[in-house]
């Protein structure tokens, strides 16, 4: 797909900045393939008080890190994915860029710039959780984190593979680790619906609730649609609007309306009424609740009518 270009990309922050945003983060797609990537850093950070730059980290190289060193601040952060160790990167990765990947992560630990790696949990990697939370503690990161893959492109594939049982289960034993080690890195594991919605038949507690559901949090994709988060982006209902072709009273309008639909929903006469995530998940988890946005390998069935509900249906019928 071909890029927007710098203008362009001023032009939508400028509008974005209208809206006072606290945090702005650079991500893709690769952002370090366009261009102009460090200017469109450069003009971000002029104009928004805190910026992340997400990076598959391969095209980074010194001079860059200490560009960004003079740029950034500690409020500021480079995320780095690190999928696995060097042959399950190559697999899940499809390039075979570990090496050059970790040299950039210790470069970055050097210029003193916050670095958080992020790991997205797939079948090809999830016996390495363990093995990468080591290697990023020594490589002394300032943040890690764990994330699910989502039904999102080549996710959509990938999601009913992982085993989420292992998936809690290392998850668990690297927090316990972490709490017992000295490391000042911090941790954060994200544990998604198909472990937050079974963790009554699971003993293990303190399953923390991470659903997205900051409806102040805009999302845009390469074309310029925005949506609240990225595991949105198929579901046409819930774009807000086109930076590049709407007016921003336009797309706060829209984004008005789509709140409202996802904060009136009422799961009366629905069986996720009896869901065991109703208490936390109040309609606004989207892609785990939102009716069309239920996937069948999940076990959100948002929409479906309780045997009462549908026996009264039927009734009247
Ligand atoms: C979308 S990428 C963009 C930045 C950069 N290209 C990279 O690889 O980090 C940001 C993060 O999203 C993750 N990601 C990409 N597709 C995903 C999916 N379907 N499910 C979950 N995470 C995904 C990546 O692993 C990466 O950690």
């Amino acid at each position: 797909m071909a890029h927007h270009s710098f203008d362009d990309i001023k032009v939508a922050l400028e509008k974005i900045k209208l809206l006072n945003p606290y945090h702005v983060t650079i991500t893709g797609g690769e952002p370090l393939a366009h261009d102009n990537w460090l200017e469109i850093l450069e003009f971000a950070k002029v104009n928004f008080p805190v910026i992340e730059l997400f990076t598959n980290g391969v095209l980074l190289n010194e001079e860059h890190i200490r560009s960004l060193s003079e740029l950034m601040d500690e409020t500021d952060y480079i995320q780095i994915s690190l999928d696995g160790l060097k042959e399950t990167y190559k697999m899940q990765r499809g390039s075979d860029d570990f090496d050059a990947v970790i040299n950039n992560i210790k470069c970055i630990v050097q210029y003193g710039i916050n670095v958080r790696v992020n790991m997205t949990i797939t079948h090809y990697n999830l016996a390495e959780m363990i093995d990468i939370y080591e290697l990023v503690k020594a490589l002394g990161v300032t943040s890690f984190s764990i994330s699910p893959v989502y039904p999102l492109r080549r996710g959509k594939r990938l999601v009913p593979l992982v085993d989420y049982e292992k998936y809690l289960y290392f998850g668990k034993k690297i927090e316990k680790m972490h709490s017992r080690s000295k490391s000042d890195m911090n941790l954060t594991v994200i544990y998604p619906i198909e472990i937050q919605s079974k963790r009554a038949e699971y003993t293990v507690e303190n399953i923390i609730n991470q659903f997205n559901t900051d409806l102040l949090h805009w999302t845009v994709d390469g074309k310029g649609d925005i949506f609240h988060f990225m595991d949105q982006f198929s579901y046409e209902e819930l774009k807000i609007g086109n930076i590049y072709e709407n007016t921003l009273e336009e797309l706060s309008k829209k984004d008005f309306q789509i709140q409202t639909n996802l904060l009136s929903h009422s799961s009366k006469g629905l069986k996720c009424a009896n869901c065991s995530l109703v208490s936390s998940c109040p309609g606004i988890a989207y892609a785990n609740s939102y009716p069309d946005l239920a996937f069948n390998h999940r076990r959100c069935i948002f929409n479906e009518k309780t045997e009462y509900t549908r026996s009264i249906t039927e009734s009247r019928e």
